[in-house]
């Protein structure tokens, strides 16, 4: 007890102290585990990045081949779990069915359970803990693939352990994949590799928070799962990809870019893709994410939105109501526009924003357990309702 500080919407309490990302937001630097985020970008592929995220280094020869194996070997969802996944509307949005799936890989997972197993399941038992990270990072691309073929009406696809990552989920969700020995364009491939690493972690955002916070409860990590990637659902967090693209759309041309801004000015309407707790300055995944477009564009074709978005861009950040509030563009204000032209649907761009970010989950899931100080994450408030009064009869309430 003693002094509370108030801090609504977390503007400046750091819960945690960790030694997996740093960011400077006044210089748009981010770095993992010491690595700057363009060398990562340029050198290292999603799963070397995940593990660098979860374990604190990169990985000799031999780790990883293991890693890679185990990870890829632990693809493959059980009939319970794709009953649940094609039991959804072909309609729903496919983080719905992500979060729905990840629940109920937590009760088909028993073992993995420290309401069943034991409370301090995950605190004592490192071998569990390992093994159910690999089983989650290894599933997330399937579970995720399946909520496209759910909403395509089509079967699922059976994953390919000897592709890599990226590579398995582009053939997992590939019409053409039904046709024997696909293998989706490897311009295509390296384009999402390097979105993936771009998206893997990036410190206490809202759904890492929240990974965090349930998991400090020690619930199994599978409900944690679920419950980070609601958070991640939401248009301020992960959904911002998509809503990007429908305001873009709505905006449709560039003549209306500036009325557009005036709303936004007016409040009226949100600059999706703008702003960052964090960044005030830039995104330097943004500027990562404009070279990515550009091979994605020369391999699918250009995406007509982007004149649209570039003439947005550009308004904007000569406004002087972005630039004195610092307002930049975000990873997401770029991300949509690659995704839109690799041929996704629109509300499959959360789950391209969910599936890596997994990784970073999963690292401060265990960073928690690992260095943690045990005790469950519960914040104070501050009390502003009525003072005591007694209970009024339903005749003799006004
Ligand atoms: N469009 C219009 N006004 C904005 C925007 C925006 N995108 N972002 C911030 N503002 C205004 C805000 O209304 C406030 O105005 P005022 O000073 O007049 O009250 C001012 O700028 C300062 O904003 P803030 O309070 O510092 O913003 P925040 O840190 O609370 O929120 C944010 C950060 C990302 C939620 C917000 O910028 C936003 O809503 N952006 C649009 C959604 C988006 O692109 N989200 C993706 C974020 S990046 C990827 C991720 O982590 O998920």
């Amino acid at each position: 007890n003693g002094i509370r500080v108030f801090d609504p919407a977390f503007l400046n309490t750091a819960a945690i102290s960790s030694k997996i990302t740093f960011i400077d937001g006044d210089r748009g630097f981010l770095m993992h585990r010491g690595y700057p985020i363009e060398q990562l970008a340029e050198k290292s592929d999603f799963l070397e990045t995940a593990y660098l995220l979860i374990y604190g280094r990169l990985p000799d020869k031999k780790q990883d081949t293991t890693w890679r194996y185990e990870v890829m070997h632990h693809t493959e969802i059980s009939e319970d779990v794709k009953k649940v996944i094609g039991s959804m509307r072909y309609d729903s949005h496919p983080m719905s069915v992500f979060v729905s799936a990840f629940a109920a890989l937590g009760a088909f997972a028993p073992e993995a359970n420290p309401a069943l197993q034991g409370r301090n399941l995950y605190l004592e038992n490192k071998d569990v803990m390992n093994k159910n990270i690999i089983r989650i990072l290894g599933k997330a691309g399937t579970i995720a693939a399946a909520s496209m073929r759910v909403r395509m009406n089509r079967p699922f696809i059976a994953p390919r352990s000897d592709y890599s990552y990226c590579e398995n989920l582009l053939y997992m969700m590939d019409a053409q994949s039904e046709g024997e020995n696909y293998r989706p364009d490897s311009r295509l491939v390296k384009a999402l590799d390097t979105l993936f690493i771009l998206h893997a972690d990036h410190e206490m955002n809202c759904s890492t928070a929240t990974m965090t916070h349930v998991g400090s409860s020690l619930v199994d990590p599978y409900s944690a799962i679920a419950a980070a990637a609601a958070a991640l659902y939401g248009p301020l967090h992960g959904g911002a990809n998509e809503a990007v693209i429908r305001m873009v759309e709505k905006i449709g041309s560039v003549d209306n870019v500036l009325p557009f801004l005036e709303k936004v000015k007016r409040k009226e309407e949100l600059l999706f893709g703008f702003g960052h707790r964090v960044y005030r300055n830039t995104d330097p995944r943004s500027k990562i994410i404009r070279e990515v477009a550009d091979s994605v564009f020369e391999a699918c074709g250009r995406e007509p939105l982007i004149e649209v978005a570039t003439a947005l861009r550009d308004a904007a950040l000569k406004d002087e109501f972005f630039v004195s509030r610092r307002l930049y563009p975000n990873v997401d204000f770029w991300s949509g526009l690659i995704y839109k032209a690799l041929g996704f649907p629109l509300d499959f761009f959360p789950i391209l924003f969910a599936v890596p970010r997994v990784a970073g989950w999963l690292a401060h899931w265990k960073q928690m357990l690992d260095h943690g100080n045990g005790k469950i994450w519960r914040p104070r408030q501050v009390y502003v309702g009525e003072g005591l009064r007694d209970y009024v009869p339903m005749e003799q309430r006004a």
